[in-house]
């Protein structure tokens, strides 16, 4: 009988109290979809007498108001919990997304194997600030006031202090001096850091580059303990077989002084773009360290001799990877960077 139905169905449904999200699903699967119940009894009404229909239609409808409300209310109550079921819907077999692993920069890479080189040498790392004094990065350096070399090196001063001028370093030489002040030879170190210079930024030139400086002072240093040195840093660095050669040039800082070139690391000597057909690339400066510099820095130069030699590192890590924009070394290019080896640790 209908009316039965109606009556138990409404007992049950205001009984009904929903204490999950899927409480209320299952109540409107069960009440309110096309195959449900209230669908379901409004079919058996079409089949009642005209005389139950007077009575049942009203019953009816109530009964179809109740399934409803009751439906909103329990909505209402568990909504937030069902749209939180279905955003953790989703295939949890599938493999995770894997975090990309960051890379090591091309002149970190080639600044640690030039260290670890020299290390195995004995030397040792030393550092200075890259705000620094007329003193340091000229003055004791044997550059005297007013002299043109330098104008060798464009720089970017900040400020005068006490009549002296501070600048960014425009070379690791620099730490070279403050190495000496704060010390007794012998001496053996390897300075590796930023140096930044006013020039205009191009492929081939840029504001600030990276230089490793070497420094070796003790009795007897003499031009063989520099070139066995370097030619022994070559070997290491490029491979057995790359040759060297010394030409004669200027720093107020040595003498005497040098360029070393080392034969094509692309073409092996036969001439290429690279080496602009020489078969030949220069890679660094070097001499014997000026007295002057080893008396300026409370050294005495009649006991002590040394060596300095001055690297830029982009130009290394050019030179192995043939890289042919120095800019890209500062854009931070992803595509670039991520060519280079994977940082593990
Ligand atoms: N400081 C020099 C430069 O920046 C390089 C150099 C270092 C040369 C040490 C000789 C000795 O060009």
């Amino acid at each position: 009988m209908l009316q039965e139905k109606i009556k138990q169905f409404t007992q049950e449904i205001e009984q009904f109290k929903a204490s999950s999200a899927a409480d209320v699903e299952n109540f409107r699967l069960k009440f309110l979809v096309s195959k449900g119940i209230v669908k379901s009894l409004f079919e058996e009404f079409k089949s009642v007498s005209n005389e139950e229909k007077r009575v049942l239609g009203k019953v009816l409808n109530e009964f179809k108001q109740l399934a409803e409300n009751t439906f909103q209310e329990a909505l209402s109550a568990f909504g937030k919990e069902k749209a939180a079921i279905k955003r953790q819907e989703g295939d949890l077999t599938l493999p995770g997304e894997g975090l990309q692993l960051g890379s090591r920069h091309p002149l970190s890479l080639v600044r640690k194997e030039i260290v670890e080189i020299f290390k195995k040498l004995g030397f040792i790392v030393a550092e200075g600030p890259e705000i620094e004094d007329d003193w340091h990065n000229f003055s004791a350096l044997n550059f005297p006031p007013e002299h043109p070399a330098r104008d060798m090196q464009d720089t970017f001063f900040i400020k005068k202090q006490d009549g002296n001028d501070i600048a960014l370093r425009t070379h690791t030489s620099s730490v070279q001096v403050r190495l000496m002040e704060a010390g007794k030879p012998p001496f053996r170190a390897i300075m590796p850091g930023r140096v930044y210079r006013n020039e205009a930024i191009s492929a081939r030139a840029h504001c600030f580059f990276h230089q490793v400086e070497g420094l070796y002072v003790d009795e007897n240093v003499s031009f063989a303990d520099l070139k066995q040195t370097l030619f022994h840093f070559v070997q290491e660095l490029y491979g057995e077989g790359t040759k060297v050669r010394f030409r004669p040039s200027y720093f107020p800082f040595t003498e005497p002084s040098a360029e070393m070139d080392i034969s094509c690391t692309i073409c092996k000597g036969a001439g290429c773009n690279l080496c602009k057909g020489s078969g030949w690339v220069e890679i660094l400066g070097c001499g014997m360290v000026d007295p002057n510099v080893l008396e300026n820095c409370g050294i005495d130069s009649k006991k002590y001799s040394g060596f300095a030699f001055g690297m830029g590192i982009e130009r290394i890590t050019n030179l192995k990877y043939e890289i042919k924009d120095l800019r890209l070394f500062s854009e931070n290019d992803v595509r670039f960077l991520s060519q280079f080896e994977t940082e593990l640790i």
